[in-house]
């Protein structure tokens, strides 16, 4: 079948985002660290996907509920300001399956998914074109935690940026705020849609990063099979175990690997001994509260923010805009 409004774009990654250096200089690092993107290849995808059915991990249904709840307000309140037939820029797309249960209130005339990789898309969006065969579908490529920059061509009339799930939450406030800059610029005028877990009491919180059927730590140490295939490393998960703790001075889940016994990993070029207890420090999830987010947005230059939250106060939707 011929699908004419659908296209996509990979943005290559410059030579200094070499992951075999950036994953040994982590494990060289003291404590050794690993970036969360290393969770995600296939199977850490599925595993994600089964962690956010776990009854423990409130903020995917509870992201759902709110947008189920509010989504006429959060149209007419974007309506209002853009006006109809937005371009719908969705920031860590996957299936697209969020943003699309926006595709009818807001009517937007082009859809553009941004994801680390392409090649995960196609299905997606094709799918997604087929259903909404009157928006125009672009599939970008990008790997944004980087640098959010979108290339030429790819935004037409005012654009809605998209960034649900609470992905900012594993972004440091430094860095959120970097992030919530470029997403400004990016948007030209337009505006953020974007979900940010809060805080809650600890025991939720530990409870959705360490669940009783231990989803997260296999997706935890599914990033050490990862590590191994791309650094061809020889990481045996036996070794490891899963570390989820909240720091409530620092406002973050941490999540550790934390070595059963002392050993030494090797990968061609290089090794690290790791002592029994060591940790590798695998990924942070900030919880904000309400105001504390918006004041952070206010600093990123966004002037009007509408907050939507749900009747625990777990989790926020807000509307921020440029202008
Ligand atoms: C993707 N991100 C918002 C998730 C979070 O809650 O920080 C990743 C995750 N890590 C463990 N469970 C879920």
């Amino acid at each position: 079948m011929n699908l004419p409004h659908i296209r996509f774009i990979q943005v290559p990654t410059c030579d200094a985002a070499d992951p075999r250096a950036e994953l040994a200089s982590g494990l060289l690092r003291q404590p050794a660290a690993v970036a969360p993107k290393f969770f995600y290849d296939r199977l850490g995808s599925a595993l994600f996907a089964a962690i956010t059915e776990l009854p423990e991990y409130y903020p995917t249904r509870t992201e759902a509920a709110i947008f189920a709840a509010h989504q006429a307000d959060m149209a007419a309140a974007l309506t209002s300001r853009l006006g109809p037939h937005c371009t719908l820029v969705d920031l860590g797309a996957g299936d697209g399956a969020k943003a699309a249960r926006l595709f009818a209130p807001l009517q937007p005339v082009r859809y553009v998914a941004v994801d680390i990789s392409v090649d995960f898309m196609h299905d997606a969006l094709r799918g997604l074109q087929q259903r909404f065969p009157a928006i125009e579908m672009v599939g970008v490529g990008l790997d944004f935690s980087l640098q959010l920059e979108l290339p030429a061509g790819v935004l037409d009339g005012p654009v809605l940026l998209f960034y649900p799930g609470s992905s900012i939450g594993n972004f440091g406030p430094e860095a959120a705020l970097r992030l919530l800059r470029q997403a400004r610029a990016a948007a030209q005028g337009g505006a953020l849609l974007i979900g940010v877990d809060l805080v809650k009491p600890r025991a939720v919180l530990e409870a959705a990063y360490d669940d009783a059927l231990g989803v997260t730590a296999a997706f935890n140490l599914n990033l050490l099979r990862h590590v191994n295939r791309v650094l061809r490393s020889d990481f045996d998960v036996r070794d490891w175990r899963h570390v989820a703790f909240f720091d409530a001075e620092a406002s973050r889940i941490e999540m550790h690997l934390e070595a059963r016994r002392a050993h030494t990993v090797r990968w061609p070029g290089g090794e690290r001994r790791f002592e029994s207890g060591e940790r590798i420090h695998t990924e942070d999830s900030y919880k904000w509260t309400g105001t504390g987010f918006e004041a952070l947005l206010g600093d990123a230059g966004y002037t009007r923010v509408q907050t939507w939250t749900d009747e625990r106060g777990w989790f926020a939707v807000m509307l921020a805009f440029v202008a």
